[in-house]
């Protein structure tokens, strides 16, 4: 169902991309790593170059949901801005901005609390999961909640499109409803909020380098800032198995297939005959293949970042003006909220 609409909502966004606005986000949590490039950050910059007008939330609020130590907030928003900023996120279209500067987008949350029962909430799989995790009764209230925050990302700017992985879709659900709860409950049925699409990404799910899931917390990363040496010695190290034979088999072989899908990322082939082409020189011939292929790839991006990280007043500068569109969005949203909720005063 959502990926026929995925598919579809393609085909429209290529005819018409100015009726499209794109909300999307990441927790500041450090910098991002070729899982999420080719996960969510390329998609990203492939609807910002097909003429969709993007938005990218820095969710610092979202990142003290559930961690004892939260981390270095303000470094990782800068290494998060300029991994986005040398991807190709363009700040004179998009807009790159964070919850914490944004008063009215927090405030929508609490009308859109009132429309969503506890029940509800516990139900959403994230929330269950952390839940079962850490224990009901450590869980905090924001954890709880942050679904419904996340909906006051997406609908503070009216964004109809939000493309995530399969994870988040309970979330655009919660958004949907949320849109049309207002709409029934406090604007008598006038459209105040439209119901986004979820825009499904088949990102192909790369490994880290110990063969789990590519994640910062694992340790398992290639990061995109790293540099061609570091790039090569986690490469060394990475995981794969004794068969001599490279061939591409996603489940019998994850961690071979994962570094074959990786080189073919970024050499835009197919595993498949990547594969045939080291044919029996083995693991070794591989990563060097992947190495290459990464830094190949990566490399002006990672000569972008290093420039616009020796200049700090443009990197404040870019945020400065992202959060300032995005309050003005907010202040209006807000405004129209008010005003059918009859509490303009
Ligand atoms: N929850 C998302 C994540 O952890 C980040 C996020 C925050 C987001 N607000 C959003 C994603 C709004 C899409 C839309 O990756």
């Amino acid at each position: 169902m959502s990926a026929a609409r995925s598919t579809q909502l393609d085909a429209q966004i290529a005819e018409h991309p100015e009726r499209f606005r794109v909300l999307t986000g990441d927790r500041p949590t450090g910098a991002l790593h070729l899982g999420h490039y080719f996960g969510t950050l390329a998609n990203r910059v492939r609807l910002q170059r097909a003429g969709v007008e993007v938005f990218v939330v820095i969710a610092d609020y979202q990142v003290i949901t559930d961690r004892d130590s939260v981390g270095h907030l303000s470094g990782n928003v800068r290494e998060l801005l300029l991994d986005y900023l040398a991807a190709g996120i363009d700040p004179e279209t998009a807009t790159v901005f964070t919850h914490s500067a944004v008063p009215a987008l927090n405030q929508l949350m609490l009308p859109f609390l009132s429309l969503v029962t506890a029940a509800e909430l516990r139900r959403n799989p994230t929330v269950k999961a952390e839940a079962e995790a850490t224990g009901e009764r450590s869980m905090s209230g924001l954890l709880l909640t942050y679904p419904v925050h996340q909906a006051a990302d997406i609908l503070f700017c009216h964004g109809n499109l939000v493309p995530v992985g399969r994870d988040q879709l309970p979330h655009v659900e919660t958004t949907r409803l949320i849109a049309r709860r207002f709409n029934e409950r406090y604007a008598g049925g006038a459209v105040v909020f439209s119901e986004p699409d979820a825009l499904l990404t088949d990102a192909p799910v790369l490994l880290g380098t110990d063969g789990t899931k590519m994640s910062k917390s694992r340790g398992n990363a290639i990061e995109l800032r790293c540099t061609p040496d570091e790039t090569a010695a986690l490469i060394r190290r990475a995981k794969t198995d004794t068969g001599r034979t490279i061939t591409y088999d996603p489940e019998g072989r994850p961690e071979v297939a994962s570094l074959l899908l990786t080189a073919a990322l970024c050499t835009g082939t197919d595993p498949v005959d990547l594969a045939a082409s080291i044919g029996d020189r083995g693991a070794g011939a591989l990563k060097a293949l992947v190495t290459e292929a990464v830094n190949e790839y990566f490399g002006p991006l990672r000569r972008r970042r290093l420039e616009l990280a020796t200049d700090p007043a443009y990197l404040r500068t870019v945020l400065a003006r992202g959060n300032a569109r995005a309050n003005e969005i907010a202040n209006n949203t807000l405004d129209d909220v008010r005003r059918v909720m009859d509490m303009a005063y």
